[in-house]
């Protein structure tokens, strides 16, 4: 059984990845009319996983006597300077998810709730892999620079990126 304070920080995480999968939806939608399918591609997968990750949350919640609340969610950025600015975006909100999965960690053992604990463990790994991921692309776009041609390969080379991190997600 959740307590009210556990079952509030979880709704307030499922906002949280409800916003994250927006966030990411409007820049595939960004990406895909600037003409980079590659990357439009790769951010509708993140934006599914985010969506994943909240459907998570709810059914945790709803299962260990809570309620999960689907509210209202803030608009997302929808247009960016360039690819470079979109993905420092990207990179820094998957830092902020990781310390709100961190400070739900923290309350969670505060109020030893040890069967949230445990379940937070898999946001704990999967931040770990999705901050690499993002530090991976970043170094890579910053490689490119303002080379047209760099961004068209990056564009054919992201969509490799997406399948070899699916794949370690995925192990079987
Ligand atoms: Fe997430
Ligand atoms: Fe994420």
């Amino acid at each position: 059984m959740l307590s009210k304070n556990i079952e509030k920080a979880l709704n307030d995480q499922i906002k949280i990845e409800a916003e994250s999968s927006q966030i990411y939806l409007a820049m595939a939608c960004w990406a895909e009319v600037k003409g980079l399918e590659g990357v439009a591609g790769f951010m509708y997968d993140q934006s599914n996983e985010e969506r994943d990750h909240m459907l998570k949350l709810i059914k945790f919640v709803n299962e260990r006597g809570g309620h999960a609340q689907i509210s209202e969610l803030a608009a997302p950025n929808v247009t960016f300077t360039s690819f470079k600015e979109m993905f420092e975006k990207l990179f820094d909100h998957e830092v902020f998810v990781s310390n709100s999965i961190n400070e739900l960690v923290h309350i969670s053992l505060q109020e030893k709730d040890y069967a949230t604990h445990n379940f937070l463990q898999w946001y704990v790994s999967e931040q770990i892999e999705e901050e690499a991921m993002a530090r991976t692309i970043l170094d890579k776009i910053n490689l490119i620079g303002d080379d047209k041609g760099g961004l068209y390969l990056f564009d054919r080379d992201i969509q490799q990126i997406s399948i070899s991190t699916a794949s370690t997600e995925n192990p079987q």
